[in-house]
């Protein structure tokens, strides 16, 4: 796949392992994406995961058309990118590893050796002639490790973006960006907003043609919609008005509560979604929360505390840095119910989080004074 006149995409489609990282579902496959400049100097954009060597070498060595690499130039170190760094060095012994000095240390952690004397370190704002390219280095820490660097080509104004701007799915599913990209991003990088905001202000003053992450598509058409999206994400701002319901049932009677209230709610023109926390992806109930305003969890008490998948789904949320939210609690329990007074505990941790005193407490069963007040809370919700 041809990026630019030079450039030309060599990365290659996983549609072999069923989670990435060890624990996001997949169902349409990963991409892990890697680029070639040619130009007087032939610069190689990072490797594939590991299991993908044959395939990545047999695209490079077709975008080289005989020629050899100068550099490969390493923007990520985690293993999905990093992992045929010391076979592609064995196979150029005259090409140079380009990257920050943090990239190195792992190298050698990695690989044994931190390649000292084939090596080119660079920080913010260096530069890397190829030819008629050049290439300017921004330094990405936490996007999603501390040794992250993005490129920037000015000749064609690509961004080589790293983790950032990547999505779920192999390069030939058919799905739209949005959803993958952000289960992608609040899962993956969501926790370190506050450096993806940073990197983006810098990327807010390039001239920017197209984007190529390490996973996912090129992005060439409309960037500014993908960097104001990646904008509200960073901040931790919602993307809608709406709400999401998360709720876990054993034997239906919370699940009819919250089915309720997502009732109550759409009837009154308000954006809701409710997802059963049991059977749901995890990563994507995750996205929901982050994109709606407001959240409503509904669970029923479990073990003197909180049902396990919602424990598991507010720890995740809290872990991922989840604030400046209204959340609305909703309980269940037939003899001691303690659900809601242990997920106030599990949000302490989260910064600004208001969790509404209009707290839903079901007996077992929804009842008649259930419903009224199930009509309240709705009321409340819509209202702010
Ligand atoms: Fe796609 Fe953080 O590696």
């Amino acid at each position: 796949m041809q990026i630019s006149k030079d450039i030309k995409y060599i990365g290659v489609n996983d549609r072999i392992n069923p989670l990435f990282e060890g624990q996001y579902s997949v169902p349409n496959g990963m991409s892990y994406n890697s680029y070639v400049i040619t130009d007087e100097k032939i610069a190689v954009m990072d490797t594939v995961d590991g299991g993908f060597t044959a395939q990545w070498l047999e695209n490079l060595e077709a975008a080289l058309s005989g020629n050899k690499p100068d550099y490969l130039v390493v923007h990520h170190m985690e293993p999905d990118h990093s992992a045929n760094i010391a076979v592609f060095m064995e196979r150029y012994p005259e090409a140079v590893i380009v990257s920050s000095q943090k990239a190195f240390g792992m190298m050698k952690n990695f690989f044994g050796t931190d390649y000292a004397d084939r090596r080119i370190v660079v920080g913010e704002n260096d530069t890397l002639s190829l030819g008629k390219h050049t290439l300017t280095f921004v330094t990405a820490p936490m996007v999603h490790w501390p040794e992250v660097i993005m490129s920037y080509d000015s000749l064609d104004k690509v961004l080589f973006s790293a983790d950032a701007f990547g999505k779920f799915g192999a390069l030939d599913s058919d799905e739209e960006w949005e959803n993958e990209a952000r289960r992608y991003y609040f899962g993956i990088v969501g926790k370190f907003g506050m450096p993806v905001s940073g990197v983006l202000k810098k990327a807010a003053k390039l001239d920017i043609a197209a984007i190529c992450p390490l996973h996912g598509p090129v992005l060439s058409e409309n960037i500014p919609h993908y960097l104001e999206l990646y904008t509200k994400w960073a901040a931790y701002e919602p993307e809608t008005d709406g709400v999401f319901i998360a709720y876990t049932s054993v034997y239906g009677n919370t699940r009819k509560a919250a089915l309720l209230l997502e009732e109550k709610l759409s009837t009154k023109g308000c954006p809701v979604i409710a997802m059963d926390l049991a059977r749901c992806d995890r990563a994507e109930a995750l996205a929901m929360a982050f994109k709606y305003k407001k959240l409503v969890c509904a669970s029923t008490t479990y073990n003197g505390g909180v049902f396990p998948f919602m424990r598991d789904f507010i720890t995740d949320l809290a872990e991922h840095g989840y604030k400046s939210r209204q959340v609305y609690l909703i309980e269940n329990g037939s003899w001691a119910p303690t659900a809601a007074s242990a997920m106030k505990k599990l949000f302490e941790g989260c910064k600004d989080v208001v969790i509404s005193d209009n707290i839903i407490k079901i007996n077992s069963a929804v009842n008649p004074e259930n419903i009224a007040q199930t009509e309240a809370l709705a009321e409340e919700i819509a209202s702010l």
